[in-house]
C-alpha cells in the first residue's frame, strides 16, 4: 500500500550502509501552522487527513480521558517529519505501524518523526495512543473543555479540539469522523453524526457516533454526561437526534420546546438552502454555565442560558443555517467568517420576517440606523475583521445588513438563487468571501466590487448616497425596533469563556 522509496542502485547501497534515510535530503518538516495570518500556527503543513477514526474511554469522576485515535492521511509534500495540533499525554505514535519518535513544541504542537521520510502523495496511517485530563491542560492560557457537574463537554471555536483529539486543526482540512467513546453505564457520550450503535460491558456504555460527510475540526463536538436522548423525524425525512441534560433545571422546558422545533426549522430553512446536506440533524444542551450557542455539525451545542427567557427559536434558526453556510461550505480561512456569521444572521432575520416580528428591511434599517457614524461598530470590517473581531457584533449585524444590502441591489430573483445555489456549488468543501462576490456576480450579472467593497470592507460607515443606493433608509432618526431584536442579539453572547 505504501510507495517504496526507489533510488539508484549504487546510492542505494550507501544509504543502507550508512542506515540513512534515502531520500532524506529532498524531504523536510511540515510547517506548524496550515497558513493562516489569523492564526498562524493553528493547523498544519504537509499533509492532509481524510478520516478521523477515535476509540475513546472517559471517566466523569475524575475527567479522565483515554483512546487511541487513528488518522488517515495523504502527504502534500514530501515530509521528514509533520505536526498535529494535541493538549493531551501521549504515549505512543505509529507511523504505517512503525514506531514514530515524537515531542511537543509551542503551545499545541506534538511533532511526529517518522522512522522513514514520507514521500508526497502517499497515504498514511497515523495512530495516537494518549491519555489525560483535559481541564489541566491549557494552550495561550486558556482552556475550552467544559466541566459539568455530571461530565464535560468539547464544544468552542475555533479552538476545541486540542483538549480531545489530535488534529490538523483548521477548517481547511475537512475530514469523516467515527467517534467512539465508552461512559460508565447511566452516562451517555454524544457527538456528531449517526448513532450507529451502542454496547455495554462490564459497567461501561460504549456509543459509536459517524459523520459520514467531510467536517471541520471545530466542528466536531463530543459531550459526556447524563442525557435524555430524543429521536424522530422531519416532514422532509431529515433523521433528528437532539439530547437534554438531566440537570437543566428551570430551563428544561424552554430548551425542549426550542430544540424539538429543529426538524420543522430544518426544512423552513431547505426552503431557502436548498436540501440539508447532512444524513442527520439534532442539538444538544449540556448543563455548562457557558452562554453560547454553537454550529457543531449536525449536533449543535446550545448553552442552557439561551432559554433563560424562555423558548428562542431564533437561535435554533442560526444554528441550523450555519449546517449550510459554516459547515457544509466552510471558510478558507479565518477572516471569511462572514461566511458563516453573516448568513446565520440573515437567516434569523428570515424567521422574524416569517414570524411577523420585524421585516429583513426593517431589521436591516434599525442596523443602519442605530449604530451613528463615530460608533466603533463601523471599525469592524465583517469582510476582514481582524482575530480580535472575528466575532464581534459588527460581523454579523453588518454582515446580514451587507446581505440586504446585496439583496436590494440584485433583486430577489437573482438574491434568492444565489442563497440557494452557494450551498451546492461549494457543498463539503470551503470558499472565500471573494469567491462569494464571483458567485453572485456570475448569477446576478452585476458587478458587485464596490458594492462588497462598500458593505463589507470599509471601515466606516457607509454614507447615505450608498445606504440609499442599497435601498436602505438614511434618515436621520432610527426606525424603531423591530420586536425579534433583542432575541436576535442574545445569539451574540458567545464572547466569555
Ligand atoms: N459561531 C457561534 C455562533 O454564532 C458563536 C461563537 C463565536 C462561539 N465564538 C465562539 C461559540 C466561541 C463558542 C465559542 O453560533
Ligand atoms: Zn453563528
Amino acid at each position: 500500500m505504501h510507495r517504496r522509496i526507489t533510488v539508484p542502485g549504487a546510492l542505494a547501497a550507501a544509504c543502507l550502509l550508512l542506515a540513512i534515510p534515502a531520500s532524506a535530503a529532498s524531504h523536510s518538516p511540515g510547517a506548524p501552522g496550515i497558513g493562516d495570518p489569523y492564526y498562524p500556527d493553528y493547523g498544519n503543513g504537509g499533509y492532509d487527513v481524510s478520516h478521523y477514526d477515535l476509540r475513546l474511554k472517559y471517566q466523569p469522576a475524575t475527567d479522565e480521558l483515554e483512546g487511541t485515535a487513528t488518522i488517515e492521511a495523504r502527504t502534500t509534500q514530501d515530509l521528514s517529519s509533520f505536526d498535529l495540533d494535541f493538549l493531551l499525554d501521549v504515549s505512543e505514535v505509529r507511523v504505517n505501524g512503525a514506531k514514530a519518535a515524537f515531542t511537543t513544541s509551542g503551545q499545541h504542537e506534538l511533532v511526529v518523526t517518522p522512522r522513514t521520510p514520507l514521500d508526497k502523495g502517499t497515504p498514511v496511517t497515523v495512530v495516537v495512543r494518549y491519555r489525560g485530563v483535559p481541564s489541566t491542560k491549557s494552550a495561550y492560557g486558556f482552556t475550552t473543555w467544559h466541566r459539568t457537574p455530571d461530565g464535560a463537554v468539547a464544544a468552542d471555536e475555533p479552538e476545541a479540539a486540542w483538549w480531545w483529539f489530535p488534529s490538523n486543526d483548521h477548517p481547511l482540512d475537512k475530514a469523516t469522523y467515527d467517534v467512539s467513546v465508552a461512559v460508565p453505564d447511566g452516562t451517555q457520550a454524544i457527538s456528531n453524526g449517526t448513532l450507529q450503535s451502542t454496547s455495554s460491558k462490564l459497567g461501561w456504555t460504549r456509543y459509536n457516533w459517524r459523520q459520514n460527510k467531510p467536517q471541520a475540526t471545530y466542528l466536531a463536538t463530543l459531550a459526556l454526561g447524563k442525557f435524555d436522548i430524543t429521536t424522530g423525524t422531519s416532514e422532509g425525512g431529515v433523521p433528528v437526534v437532539n439530547a437534554y441534560s438531566k440537570d437543566l433545571g428551570d430551563n428544561d422546558g424552554a430548551a425542549r420546546a426550542s430544540v424539538e422545533r429543529t426538524g420543522e426549522l430544518v426544512d423552513w430553512l431547505s426552503g431557502y438552502f436548498g436540501p440539508y446536506p447532512f444524513a442527520s440533524a439534532g442539538g444538544y444542551v449540556p448543563n455548562t454555565t457557558t452562554g453560547y450557542a454553537l454550529e457543531t455539525q449536525t449536533r449543535v451545542y446550545y448553552s442552557p442560558k439561551q432559554f433563560a427567557n424562555g423558548s428562542n427559536a431564533s437561535v435554533v434558526v442560526h444554528e441550523l443555517a450555519h449546517q449550510w453556510y459554516g459547515d457544509s461550505v466552510s471558510l478558507k480561512g479565518w477572516k471569511d467568517i462572514w461566511i458563516n456569521e453573516g448568513f446565520a444572521r440573515y437567516a434569523q432575520w428570515l424567521w422574524s420576517e416569517h414570524e411577523g416580528e420585524g421585516t429583513t428591511q426593517e431589521l436591516a434599517d434599525y442596523v443602519y440606523a442605530s449604530h451613528p457614524a463615530d460608533d466603533a461598530f463601523w471599525t469592524v470590517k465583517p469582510g476582514d475583521p481582524g482575530p480580535d473581531n472575528q466575532f464581534d457584533a459588527a460581523v454579523y449585524d453588518r454582515g446580514a445588513l451587507a446581505i440586504q444590502a446585496l439583496r436590494n441591489a440584485i433583486g430577489d430573483d437573482a438574491f434568492f438563487a444565489v442563497l440557494k445555489g452557494w450551498p451546492q456549488r461549494h457543498a463539503y468543501g470551503n470558499a472565500s468571501v471573494a469567491d462569494f462576490q464571483k458567485y453572485a456576480e456570475q448569477v446576478s450579472g452585476k458587478p458587485l466590487a464596490a458594492l462588497f467593497d462598500t458593505w463589507l470592507f470599509q471601515p466606516s460607515k457607509p454614507a447615505a448616497p450608498a445606504a440609499r443606493a442599497a435601498a436602505l433608509a438614511p434618515g436621520r432618526t432610527a426606525p424603531a425596533r423591530p420586536e425579534s431584536w433583542r432575541r436576535i442579539e442574545a445569539t451574540n453572547d458567545v464572547h466569555a469563556r
